[in-house]
């Protein structure tokens, strides 16, 4: 089988440098903590838990030691309960993210009402959410934004850093075909960007197409819908061992690419497995 890989696939900025915060605390801390899985990636946060860094679902699970924030962010809650506890935090947040906190903060100091476009169920969504204070809005389509009253409003608008430009333009035009002002920040990352338009690059050109990382890892999942809606057969995987030669029965080529928090090793094994059938 031919593999071809897409030109910008697998961890990202933002990711390497969280990881590189925690591998490094790990060495020099006696306990460390992750609030939550540090990437959205099972396989990474395993590898964690055998350097000796655990990761807890909640701050009720950590009595001491020093806890990382992961790199999507956390809420402005969530920090002062930390602080308040007298834990030792680790910021790994990723700068992209800290940056869409400032955008809304600078927003909702200027007036305007503040919307998130994205998954309001997703941890990064929430800590946007929680930087722009009371009134701020998550709105993660159009019909979403339908059922809000825009008249004479002034909007601020920003984007959950893995969204689709697609989806946050049909989001900005709807609201600025009804609002008195809007300000809108794509705040979009490069990272997210790149990694999509390699996909929708290579996706039309393959039989079939490889989308490898965590179920929970939101910008594989935008890169998989990408693939799917160039009419490309996409099999979501999170490891090797999920892939059903049946799928590519028949097929000489297919692509492959991997989300912002999907490491090399992964995407290497996922490569040699698919070049022996
Ligand atoms: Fe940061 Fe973008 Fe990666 S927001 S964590 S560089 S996907």
């Amino acid at each position: 089988m031919k593999v071809s890989v897409a030109q910008r696939a697998g961890v990202c900025f933002g990711v390497k440098r969280a990881l590189d915060i925690v591998e490094t605390a790990a060495r020099e801390k006696h306990s460390v903590t992750t609030l939550g899985p540090l990437i959205h990636n099972p396989q990474v946060v395993h590898k964690l838990e055998e350097i000796g860094v655990r990761a807890a679902k909640s701050l009720d699970e950590i009595s001491d030691g020093a806890v990382v924030m992961p790199s999507h962010g956390v809420t402005r809650e969530t920090l002062r309960i930390a602080e308040s506890r007298g834990l030792e935090i680790i910021d790994a947040t990723c700068p992209f993210v800290a940056n869409v906190h400032r955008r809304v903060e600078a927003l909702a100091a200027d007036g305007y009402r503040v919307v998130v476009v994205g998954d309001p169920n997703h941890s990064e969504v929430k800590a946007i959410v929680s930087a722009a204070g009371p009134g701020a809005v998550v709105v993660s389509s159009v019909d979403d934004a339908d059922a809000i009253d825009w008249t004479d409003a002034r909007v601020g608008i920003v984007s959950q850093t893995t969204q689709t430009p697609e989806r946050f333009g049909e989001v900005v035009g709807f609201i600025s075909a009804r609002a008195r002002e809007v300000n809108a920040c794509n705040t979009i990352c490069y990272a997210t960007r790149d990694r999509q338009n390699a996909a929708r690059d290579l996706a039309p050109t393959v039989d079939a197409i490889f989308v490898v990382g965590g179920r929970n890892s939101a910008n594989t999942n935008r890169l998989a819908e990408i693939c799917e809606s160039c009419g490309a057969p996409t099999y979501h995987i999170e490891t090797a061992d999920e892939i059903d030669a049946e799928w590519v029965k028949g097929m000489s080529h297919v692509g492959l690419t991997a989300g912002a928090s999907t490491p090399q090793w992964i995407i290497d094994e996922v490569k040699r497995c698919l070049e022996l059938l």
